[in-house]
């Protein structure tokens, strides 16, 4: 459930993409008006149902919180979206699953809705109310209970055991003090880590969080400048091209592409599928490849497509190629910056970043401010997975854009008391200011 949460809408939006051409071309007919007499005719993989002898896509009717609805399930009439539990004629949060700072009841459900919360009494231990209190917190962040560190909890601080040379698990496993990074140790072909700094660019490193660069080249195991190489020059590693794209072309090794899917028809691409437009496929041998047109062609399956396009119902009688999305190459040094951290790119909004190590913060919120500003993830979508479709997985914090460099501003539950109620939705201002 947390990797839901996180804002992985590109990856999110490829997948679904891709398996959604899938399951529509195998079902023979392409009708988006599928007629039906009961729930079976229509697409049961996504619970579709049958209402009023047509099928009706199951987000369709998805009820938001605090929208009416009706225990008693006459499904077609909407019903609470999965997060939601419909009572008393509402949907509402369930109530064991609560966000930072709100009440909890772990007899309920499984208790708080946030991944980087639990359940438990608050700092004295006398008031007889849980609450949702953050956990795993790094060195340095404000605590009242062991629980709540990755080490232990001293005069209300989170401290660490580990020093330099200290063994640590993974490229941010928050243990090492906070001058320190977690970095392979120069033991080849070892491939544990301590507690050491991060090394110059010609250092030895097995992966990005090795390099102070934030690249690692795996062919030599040395670190190298970020984002530097020229279109046809070897690499490892997408983040070492001036491009930001790494790929596998017909040679069969991956070198740096220039200028990246820019290739109309009849361009050459030896270097594959990522030198084409969106809507073109690389055909022929690596010596005379080149980018063909393939939107409009009729496909039965996205491989007759390419990579670069997608087979889609056309006009609800046939399937054909139609471009897809181009790959975002938006926010490169932000990404760069942030994978150190974690060993991917991916950001999440609601984990206790305003309690984490400045640098970690800083870079999480300068990506995921650049991408939204970029466009990359689609906007309603960010609203759609956070106001509505997860319940509402609270962050206690707000990514404030507005501000440069982007800050994390800890929201406490007065702050926005809405969060914390069965029925109120948390307006998108509260955990997201652009
Ligand atoms: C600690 O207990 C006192 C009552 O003795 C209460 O007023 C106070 O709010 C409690 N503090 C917390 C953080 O729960
Ligand atoms: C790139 O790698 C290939 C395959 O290992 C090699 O044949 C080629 O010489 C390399 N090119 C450069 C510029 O190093």
């Amino acid at each position: 459930m947390n990797s839901v949460r996180t804002l992985v809408v590109l990856a999110l939006a490829c997948l679904l993409l891709a398996s959604v051409a899938d399951a529509v071309a195998s079902a023979g007919s392409c009708s988006s008006e599928r007629r039906c007499s009961d729930d079976s005719d229509c697409d049961t993989s996504r619970s579709d149902r049958c209402c009023n002898g047509r099928c009706v896509a199951e987000d369709q009717f998805d009820l938001n919180l605090g929208s009416l609805c009706d225990d008693n399930g006459d499904d077609c009439r909407g019903k609470c979206r999965s997060s939601l539990a419909c009572r008393s004629q509402r949907c509402e949060r369930w109530r064991g699953l609560a966000g930072p700072g709100c009440i909890c009841d772990n007899s309920l459900t499984s208790g708080c809705s946030n991944p980087y919360t639990y359940c438990d009494f608050m700092a004295n231990r006398t008031v007889v109310e849980n609450r949702c209190v953050w956990n795993n917190l790094p060195p340095g962040a404000p605590c009242d209970t062991n629980a709540q560190c990755r080490g232990n909890c001293e005069n209300n601080v989170c401290v660490t055991t580990s020093t330099s040379g200290s063994s640590c698990a993974s490229a941010f496993d928050g243990t090492c003090p906070n001058s320190l990074a977690c970095v392979v140790e120069e033991a080849p072909p070892s491939v544990a880590r301590q507690c050491l700094s991060r090394r110059p660019v010609n250092g030895y490193c097995r992966d990005p969080s090795d390099c102070i660069s934030g690249v690692c080249d795996t062919d030599s195991n040395l670190c190298i400048a970020a984002l530097q190489l020229e279109g046809g020059a070897n690499c490892t590693d997408n983040y070492a091209c001036k491009s930001g794209l790494c790929a596998v072309g017909t040679l069969g090794y991956r070198t740096c592409i220039d200028r990246p899917y820019s290739g109309g028809q009849g361009s050459p691409c030896p270097f594959g599928h990522t030198q084409c437009q969106m809507g073109y496929k690389c055909v022929g041998s690596p010596t005379v490849a080149r980018c063909m047109n393939v939107r409009g062609l009729q496909c039965v399956s996205s491989t007759i497509c390419g990579p670069n396009a997608e087979c889609k119902c056309t006009g609800g009688t046939h399937y054909a190629c139609q471009a897809a999305d181009k790959p975002s190459l938006n926010c490169l040094t932000e990404r760069v910056e942030y994978r150190k951290f974690t060993g991917s790119i991916f950001a999440s909004l609601v984990r206790p970043w305003h309690l984490y190590p400045t640098d970690v913060a800083e870079a999480a919120a300068k990506l995921l401010c650049c991408e939204y500003r970029r466009g990359s993830f689609n906007n309603n979508e960010v609203k759609n997975r956070y106001l509505r479709g997860d319940g509402q997985v609270q962050p206690g914090a707000r990514l404030n854009c507005r501000v440069d460099p982007p800050t994390w501003e800890e929201r406490k539950t007065g702050d926005y008391p809405e969060r914390c109620s069965l029925t109120s939705e948390v307006a998108f201002d509260n955990i997201w200011l652009l």
